[in-house]
């Protein structure tokens, strides 16, 4: 049976009916987690749970350790990863409250540490990031969207931000010729380190304001926090039922 982690975004700081067996604080050779990381059940399936942000809410995306987290997810034996993203909306179907299931990556970020390539291996770790998402992974949580009737965009493509700034209205204008649908700030360089250590990587992201110039009001906290609290049970709807037909005991 293959393991599952979820890696929390905004909005997910806990994972819902998750009962906890038991909490991993680790260290790894990159540095500490974000967080120490939940082993536990939703029902009879096993599943850990890290929170990239820590807790209470604070590392912003580009402080966030990515390394560390998934490190720490390979050595606990996870062969499975479900990343959750907040995004803002670009693409005309990606409207606040819009469940996404990207199926491409447009990274954005700079000085991130985004490779475990220390350049003393020996050797290149030169990762085929044709597709960044693992396909039988995305293909199980679109089955189970469908299955449990809760729409969801298929595919997009998924830019990345540096943050923790929101974009100015050229740069989305930008974004939007790139053909970015979405735009987050924490989708990279986190799926690539997961290519590098072979682990399956795929991504959830809901839409939570329209991205910058494109919506009637300005961005707000408040408002992408009143999405996030509707859109979170959704997202945990969708992870019950991946886990009970794919990962149950
Ligand atoms: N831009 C970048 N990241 C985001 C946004 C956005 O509009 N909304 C939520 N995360």
């Amino acid at each position: 049976m293959r393991r599952l982690a979820v890696i929390g975004g905004t909005g997910i700081d806990e994972m819902d009916g998750l009962v906890i067996d038991s909490t991993h604080r680790l260290q790894t050779p990159f540095g500490e987690p974000s967080r120490p990381i939940q082993e536990g059940r939703v029902g009879g399936a096993r599943v850990f749970f890290l929170q990239r942000h820590g807790r209470p809410r604070a590392i912003p995306p580009h402080r966030i350790n990515y390394r560390a987290n998934v490190w720490a997810l390979k050595s606990l034996g996870v062969d499975d990863i479900v990343a959750i993203n907040a995004v803002g909306g670009i693409g005309a179907a990606m409207h606040p409250g819009r469940l996404v299931i990207p199926d491409q990556v447009i990274d954005y970020t700079w000085g991130r540490e985004h490779t475990f390539d220390e350049g003393s291996s020996g050797s290149l770790l030169h990762i085929d990031f044709t597709e960044p998402y693992d396909g039988a992974l995305r293909t199980a949580l679109i089955a189970r969207a469908e299955a449990a009737r809760i729409p969801h965009a298929a595919a997009a493509v998924h830019g990345v931000t540096q943050g923790p700034r929101l974009e100015s209205a050229a740069e989305i204008r930008r974004m939007a010729r790139d053909g970015c649908d979405v735009v987050g700030m924490t989708g990279m360089p986190e799926a690539a380190l997961a290519r590098e250590l072979g682990l399956a990587y795929a991504s959830v992201c809901m839409v939570v304001n329209a991205a910058a110039g494109l919506g009637d009001a300005p961005i707000s906290t408040a408002g992408m926090h009143a999405v996030l609290a509707r859109e979170a049970a959704v997202v945990s709807a969708l992870l019950r039922h991946l886990l009970e037909a794919n990962y149950g005991a």
